[in-house]
């Protein structure tokens, strides 16, 4: 019997939105309410690294199996399965058109994946996990796929996950197809075009969030008004507010948006019932810092938001470093508990754990 391994590895970025996804119009295949746009960050800070394998030789008994950071990882769920099938189905399609190639698609996948940053520092990773997850295997495979295509498959395992295929400044668009064929990624622009870019991350608390998005979206869907005018309104006019942004490389404009949309996402939460809090007294104090920062400059050099947890991601300009992340030091280091932390390779980062 044919007792080659086959084998391929790739790396996928975190990334953090600027306009939110939150919401599912289809939960099953992960659809959004509305489109998102993201900024990807630099691999050498925060990324996920994924090998796949699959041979005749791995007991099918054992089946598909995931080890993130040294741990076994279950991939019964729904999402990964999603994303194994509709891996395995184009993989099949080749076999099928050309009867040389190797069976593939008929073996167990053995998939290693290892994130360059603490797991316990809280930062969302799923995004950059089912990215690199769905590359691994689609480069084992020899799939055709551009990263579009590969971002529609990403986005079954985790909708933020579609973006983390493309580098730069990312939107999802939420697409209106019932079977969720065009809901997916595309670059707005790549990080060259923007080059200053930076993000610090402000590491609130490394304990898991309380509420998972997936649930969170479900409650804010069912129970909140306000998200209606959100997905109506706003978030329309914010992601072609921040397209023009980011266009013209209007950093004010940029930030303005950014704040306004993450207040925007959390005063959603709030509006469910029961309401849910991702930001805590340290995340509101990393707001008001902002906000002094910004004022003390005279002009806005700072632009916080906060995903589904505490933590805060600040961005800011290369040439503003100082007045940003200086001043973020000065204002919070007397603040109890805040010790400066640079996390293996990070960005400087700031941590209350
Ligand atoms: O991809 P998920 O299901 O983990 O949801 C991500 C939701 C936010 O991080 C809050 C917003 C976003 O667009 O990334």
């Amino acid at each position: 019997a044919d007792s080659t391994i086959y084998r391929a590895s790739t790396t996928a970025p975190v990334n953090i939105a600027v306009v939110k996804y939150w919401g599912k119009r289809d939960p099953k295949l992960n659809l959004p309410t509305n489109s998102s746009l993201s900024v990807t960050l630099s691999q050498a800070d925060l990324r996920t690294l994924t090998t796949a394998s699959c041979s005749a030789s791995y007991l099918a008994s054992e089946g598909d199996s995931l080890l993130l950071n040294g741990e076994p990882s279950d991939v019964s769920g729904a999402r990964t399965q999603a994303c194994f099938r509709e891996l395995r189905t184009r993989r099949a399609a080749l076999e099928a058109a050309d009867p040389s190639l190797p069976k593939l698609s008929t073996m167990p996948l053995r998939l290693v994946s290892e994130n360059n940053f603490p797991t316990a520092a809280g930062l969302a990773s799923s995004a950059a996990g089912f990215a690199a997850f769905v590359r691994a295997i689609a480069n084992l495979y020899e799939l055709p796929a551009s990263p579009s295509e590969l971002s529609l498959i990403a986005r079954q395992g985790s909708g933020s996950a579609c973006r983390s295929l493309f580098g730069g400044y990312v939107a999802w668009r939420m697409g209106s197809a019932a079977d969720g064929s065009d809901s997916m990624a595309d670059q707005v622009a790549e990080a060259a075009h923007w080059p200053e870019m930076r993000a610090l991350i402000l590491v609130v608390s490394a304990a898991k969030k309380g509420v998972s998005s997936t649930s969170g979206m479900q409650q804010t869907v069912a129970t909140s008004g306000l998200f209606q005018e959100r997905i109506a309104r706003v978030v329309p006019q914010n992601m072609d507010a921040m397209e023009k942004a980011i266009k013209e490389r209007d950093f004010a404009a940029f930030a303005e948006v950014t704040m306004r949309d993450s207040n925007s996402f959390h005063a959603t939460c709030a509006d469910t019932y029961p309401p849910i809090f991702y930001m805590n007294d340290v995340s509101r104090a990393a707001i008001r810092a902002v906000e002094a920062i910004n004022a003390a400059a005279g002009r806005t050099v700072a632009a916080y938001t906060f995903d589904a947890g505490p933590n805060a991601v600040i961005y800011y300009l290369e040439q503003d470093t100082e007045a940003v992340v200086g001043t973020f030091y000065h204002v919070l280091g007397d603040m109890d508990g805040w010790k400066r932390e640079v996390l293996s390779g990070l960005k400087p980062t700031l941590s209350l754990d």
